[in-house]
C-alpha cells in the first residue's frame, strides 16, 4: 500500500506529464507555424514522451493498488516570444520537472518507500537527459540560429529525430 503522500503526488504527476505534452505541442505548432518543421518534430516526439511519462505514473499507482484521479489538463502557458525564448522556456520547464520529480523522490525517502524509490530513479536520470537536451537546442540556437544557412541545416538535422519508446516498461 503506498503512502498517502507519495501516491497524491504520483497521481499528480500524471496530470503535470501530460501538461508537459500539452506545453511542447504548444512550441511544436509555434514553430510549424514559423515553417520551422524541424523543430516542430522535436517537439511534437518530445509530447509523446511526456505522455509516456504519464502513463508510466498512471500504471505505478495501479500496479500498487492506488487511486487514479484525473483531473483537467490546462491550457499551456507560456510568455515566449521569440523561439529563442521558447527553447529556453523548454529548458525552464523540464528543471521545474525535475523539482517535482525530487519532491515524490524526497516523500518516498521519508516513508522508507524503497519500491517508489527505485521506480523513480529512471525518471530522476531521464530529467537529466531532458535538461541537456533542452540545454544543447538552446546553446545551438545561439550557435547557428541567427545564420540562415546554419538554421537551415539546424533544422534539417531536428527532423531526423524519430520516436522511440522509454527503456521503462510496467507490465
Ligand atoms: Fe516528463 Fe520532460 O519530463
Amino acid at each position: 500500500m503506498l503512502d498517502e503522500k507519495v501516491a497524491a503526488l504520483i497521481n499528480t504527476q500524471i496530470n503535470k506529464e501530460l501538461y508537459s505534452a500539452y506545453l511542447y505541442l504548444e512550441f511544436a505548432n509555434r514553430f510549424a507555424d514559423a515553417g520551422l518543421n524541424g523543430f516542430a518534430n522535436w517537439y511534437t516526439i518530445q509530447a509523446q514522451e511526456e505522455r509516456d511519462h504519464a502513463m508510466l505514473f498512471l500504471k505505478y499507482l495501479q500496479n500498487n493498488d492506488g487511486k487514479v484521479t484525473l483531473g483537467a489538463i490546462d491550457a499551456p502557458v507560456t510568455d515566449a516570444q521569440s523561439h529563442l525564448d521558447i527553447l529556453k522556456a523548454g529548458l525552464k520547464h523540464e528543471e521545474y520537472v525535475t523539482s517535482l520529480i525530487n519532491a515524490i523522490y524526497d516523500a518516498a525517502h521519508s516513508v522508507k518507500d524503497y519500491r517508489s524509490m527505485q521506480f523513480l530513479d529512471w525518471f530522476v536520470k531521464e530529467q537529466g537527459e531532458e535538461e541537456m537536451n533542452a540545454n544543447d537546442l538552446i546553446k545551438k540556437w545561439e550557435l547557428f540560429g541567427s545564420d540562415a544557412r546554419g538554421l537551415y541545416m539546424l533544422n534539417q538535422e531536428l527532423a531526423a529525430r524519430v520516436y522511440t519508446a522509454p527503456s521503462l516498461v510496467l507490465d
